[in-house]
C-alpha cells in the first residue's frame, strides 16, 4: 500500500461539502466589492519566489518544492499566491488596463514545513489583490473584505490585529536601530537570526526561537520609526476600520513572514486554531512590482489558509448545512422493473432531481437499507404490480409516508416536493 505523502491531505466526498461551503462563501463576498477569480500556474520559475516573496524567509530559503525540469530549467510549486498574480498582471498588460486592478483566488499552495495540526506541505488558500490604489481606502477595503469573509463564516473568535512597518526610507532608520540593540545580544541569537542580522534585521522580530523571541521583547518597534506619510497612512486606515464598525487591536510584533510589506500589515488570528493561530494574514505591498525588475504599482492583498479556517469553525462550532443528499432512491425488483427504474431515474435526473438506482443486484431490503445509509429523501419502489398499474409506491424515509405517483407524474412529484422541508 501507497502511503499518502506526509502534509498532505485527502478531501473526502463526505466532508467536501465543508469546504465548498468556504470556497462559495469566498466567492460571495470576493464578488460584493467587485473582485473577479484569477487563475494562475501551480508552479513558476523559481526566481519569481526568490525575487518576489524574498530571500530572507524561511518560505525561500527552507519551504519551497523547487526541481528542475526535463528542459534543465528551474521551477517552483507555488508558496503562495501573491507572488503568480503580480507576473500574471504584469506579463499580461493588465496595468494598462481598467484601474485599480481586483482580484482574488482559490488555490493550492506548497510548503516544505514540518507539518502539524494546521500545517501541512500542501495547503489551500483563498486570497485577494488590489493593484494601483496607494491611499488608505484600499487598505481598509482589504481588511474590510477579510473580515466579512470570516463573519459570513460564522467565525467569532477571530481577533484582527494591525501594524505598520513602514516604508523604504524609514525602515531604513528602524534597521539602524535594531541593528544597534541586536548587536551586542547576537551570540545569544540563534543562526538563522545571525543571517537575518546582516540581509533583513526586521525579519529578526519574526523568530520563532524561544531564546530570540525573548531577546526581540526589548526591541525597538517599527512604530515609533514611522516617517510622517506613513504615520498618516496608518491613521487613516485606523479611523476608517472604526468608522466600518471593524474591531482591531495595535501588534507591533506583526513583521508577517514575507519580505514584499510595507506600511499596513495585518493578521486574524484564533485561539481555537491552536499553535498555528494565524487564519488569514496581508498586508500592502507597493514595492514587490518595483523588486520584479518592473515600474512600481502600490498593491495591496491577503490570504487565509483554508484547513486552519476549517479547524477554527469546527472548534467554534460555525454551522455548515450539510448538503440534502440523493433526492430519489429507485429500487427494482426484477428485470423489466429494474429496467423501467433505471429510465425513470434517467428522466428525473434531466429535471435536475439526484437520483440513483440500484447498480448491485440487491435485494429490495438490502436496497432500502443502502437507501436510508446514503440519506435518500425517497425510495421510489418498482414491482410487477407497480408496473402494470404505471405508478410507483413513493416512500419518504424520514416520515415513512407513501404515496402512490404515476410514472409520468414523478417529474412533477419532485416539482412539489422538492422545497418542502421534512
Ligand atoms: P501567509 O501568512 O504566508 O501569507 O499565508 C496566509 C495564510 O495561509 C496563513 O495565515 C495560514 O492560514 C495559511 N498557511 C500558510 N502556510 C500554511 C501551511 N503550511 N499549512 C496550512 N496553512 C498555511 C501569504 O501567503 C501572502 N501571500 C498573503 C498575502 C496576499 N499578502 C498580500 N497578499
Amino acid at each position: 500500500m501507497i502511503n499518502i505523502p506526509k502534509g498532505t491531505k485527502d478531501v473526502l466526498p463526505g466532508e467536501v461539502y465543508r469546504w465548498h461551503h468556504v470556497e462559495n462563501v469566498a466567492r460571495e463576498v470576493a464578488e460584493a466589492y467587485a473582485f473577479r477569480e484569477i487563475r494562475t500556474p501551480v508552479f513558476e520559475h523559481t526566481e519569481l519566489f526568490s525575487r518576489g516573496v524574498g530571500d530572507t524567509t524561511d518560505i525561500v530559503n527552507k519551504e519551497m518544492y523547487t526541481f528542475l525540469d526535463k528542459g534543465n530549467r528551474s521551477v517552483t510549486l507555488r508558496p503562495e499566491g501573491t507572488a503568480g498574480v503580480a507576473r500574471a498582471f504584469i506579463g499580461n498588460g493588465l496595468s494598462g488596463g481598467a484601474m485599480p486592478f481586483k482580484a482574488y483566488y482559490l488555490i493550492s499552495a506548497f510548503r516544505y514545513e514540518r507539518p502539524q495540526a494546521g500545517r501541512l506541505r500542501e495547503f489551500h488558500q483563498f486570497g485577494a489583490e488590489l493593484y494601483g490604489a496607494a491611499g488608505p481606502y484600499a487598505d481598509a477595503e482589504i481588511i474590510s473584505l477579510a473580515d466579512r469573509f470570516l463573519r459570513n463564516l460564522g467565525l467569532k473568535k477571530v481577533r484582527l490585529q494591525i501594524n505598520s512597518i513602514g516604508c523604504k526610507s524609514c525602515r531604513a532608520e528602524y534597521n539602524r536601530a535594531l541593528k544597534e540593540y541586536f548587536s551586542p545580544r547576537l551570540g545569544e541569537m540563534c543562526e538563522d537570526c545571525n543571517a537575518r542580522f546582516e540581509k533583513n534585521p526586521m525579519r529578526m522580530i519574526d523568530c520563532k526561537n524561544e531564546n530570540c523571541k525573548k531577546i526581540t521583547e526589548g526591541a525597538p518597534r517599527m512604530l515609533d520609526y514611522l516617517c510622517s506619510d506613513c504615520a498618516a497612512h496608518f491613521d487613516a486606515v485606523k479611523s476608517l476600520l472604526k468608522e466600518a464598525d471593524i474591531p482591531f487591536e495595535i501588534n507591533p510584533s506583526i513583521v508577517r513572514g514575507l519580505d514584499y510589506y510595507s506600511r499596513t500589515v495585518f493578521e486574524f488570528a484564533s485561539e481555537a486554531a491552536g499553535a498555528q493561530g494565524t487564519v488569514l494574514g496581508g498586508g500592502r505591498y507597493d514595492s514587490l512590482l518595483e523588486q520584479m525588475g518592473e515600474k512600481p504599482v502600490p498593491a495591496v492583498g491577503f490570504a487565509a489558509g483554508i484547513e486552519r479556517l476549517l479547524m477554527v469553525m469546527e472548534a467554534e462550532q460555525a454551522q455548515i448545512k450539510a448538503p440534502c443528499g440523493v433526492d430519489f432512491y429507485f429500487a427494482g425488483m426484477d428485470g423489466a422493473s429494474r429496467d423501467r427504474a433505471f429510465m425513470l431515474a434517467e428522466k428525473l435526473r434531466g429535471e435536475g432531481a439526484s437520483c440513483e438506482v440500484d447498480l448491485m443486484d440487491r435485494s429490495l431490503k438490502a436496497q432500502f437499507k443502502y437507501a436510508d445509509k446514503i440519506g435518500a429523501r425517497f425510495v421510489v419502489v418498482i414491482g410487477e404490480s407497480e408496473l402494470k398499474e404505471g405508478a410507483a409506491e413513493v416512500k419518504e424515509m424520514k416520515t415513512s409516508s407513501s404515496a402512490r405517483v404515476k410514472f409520468d407524474e414523478l417529474a412533477q412529484y419532485y416539482e412539489k416536493r422538492r422545497n418542502q422541508d421534512v
